[in-house]
This record gives C-alpha cells, sequence and structure tokens, in this order.
C-alpha cells in the first residue's frame, strides 16, 4: 500500500508510521510526505530517506489555487491512501473527490465531539471526563467522515492542554498504525459509510 502523508508540525505520528510500518518487511511504503511549510515533520521524512515536498499557500495565488498544486503534488506519487498526520489545513471537496474514500485523518477528540484545531484545549475547557483519538476517513466536511477507530483517554484533574495532548498522542499514534495495518491488510474499517443524521 503506497502511502503519501501530509504533515504540519512535530510528526510524531509519522515517526510511528516510519517506525512500525514502513520497514520494508510489510504491505506499507511511505513513498512521499508533504508540508504545507518546512516543519519537523519533514525533516523525519528526510531523515528516513523518504522524498518530501513543500506546497506552501503562500506561493499560490489563492486557496483553490493551492489545493490543486497539492492535489498534484500528492497524485504524482500514485498513492493508494495519503495520511493526513497532524496536516493542520482544510483540503476542498475537488481535493477530496481526486483520491475518493482514501483519505484518511486523524484528530484528537472522541468525534462527533470537539471537531476543528482546538479539539483538546476545547475538551479540556468543556470540562469531558473522557477524550481520545479518532482515526476517519475525509469526506468534505471537517473533522467528518466515517470513523475507522477510536480510543478514549481519561482526562486527569490537573491536566493542562500539553499534557493531556501528549497523552492523547501516545495512543493516537498507536490507533493510526494499527488502523493503518489492519487497512494495508486488505481489512475493512470498523466504520462502514453510514447515513449522517
Ligand atoms: C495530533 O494530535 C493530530 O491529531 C493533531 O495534531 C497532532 C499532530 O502531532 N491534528 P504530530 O505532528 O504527529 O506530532
Amino acid at each position: 500500500m503506497r502511502l503519501v502523508v501530509l504533515v504540519s508540525g512535530s510528526g510524531t505520528n509519522l515517526q510511528a508510521m516510519i517506525d512500525t510500518l514502513h520497514t520494508g518487511e510489510g504491505p506499507v511504503e511511505i513513498v512521499a510526505v508533504g508540508a504545507d511549510k518546512p516543519c519537523t515533520g519533514l525533516d523525519r521524512a528526510g531523515a528516513a530517506g523518504i522524498e518530501t515536498f513543500v506546497v506552501a499557500p503562500s506561493e499560490h495565488a489563492d486557496r483553490a489555487a493551492w489545493n490543486r498544486a497539492l492535489q498534484r503534488a500528492v497524485a504524482s506519487h500514485r498513492p493508494d491512501r495519503v495520511v493526513f498526520a497532524g496536516f493542520m489545513r482544510i483540503v476542498d471537496a475537488e481535493f477530496e473527490a481526486a483520491f475518493p474514500g482514501a483519505i484518511v485523518n486523524t484528530h484528537p477528540s472522541l468525534l462527533p465531539s470537539f471537531p476543528g484545531a482546538h479539539a483538546v484545549r476545547d475538551a479540556l475547557a468543556y470540562g469531558v471526563k473522557i477524550t481520545g483519538a479518532t482515526v476517519h476517513e475525509v469526506v468534505a466536511d471537517v473533522d467528518a467522515g466515517p470513523i475507522l477507530a477510536q480510543v478514549a483517554v481519561a482526562v486527569a484533574e490537573d491536566d493542562t492542554e500539553s499534557s493531556l495532548h501528549e497523552r492523547i498522542k501516545t495512543a493516537e499514534r498507536e490507533l493510526l498504525v494499527s488502523t493503518l495495518d489492519r487497512l494495508s491488510r486488505g481489512a475493512h474499517g470498523s466504520g462502514e459509510p453510514r447515513p449522517r443524521p
């Protein structure tokens, strides 16, 4: 299974994928890692000898042009799946349609609770006692799409956004890797597409 992974930040989810899936021994090959800006995630890919690319919004006239450029860059690597592993940009419906049912995102909450860019902060502010991570298929709506897997993480009394996020990320990395492993072996996700409420 050829993967193109998109990142924006520290890339610890990517590193977990490199360490456990991109070993040359299983069916998964990370053929390229892309980002919207230079970041540690890209450095991790480079260190593992994986091809990298940057498609920066600032270098394109508008969002649509950026989306098309990103789509072209990803498609040029002929991926079976595209993984958003901490990719902090929203792609448009055209991008999603170019890789139908093949884009996987990881999100640090139990969706459909706390979608968006501040999921951990929002969960903490709401006062939930259990949160977690979700790996799901990407559809045109943000943080929506069939859920492939979830893991629960308890919120501690003295958690800060960063301590809680670190604990979620530990569980999230395992969840992402095990879900991609399952997908690479041809198994279906636990969540078949279902009607939305
Ligand atoms: C993850 O929690 C991801 O779900 C969120 O940002 C974090 C990325 O972490 N969108 P990393 O870059 O993989 O370390």
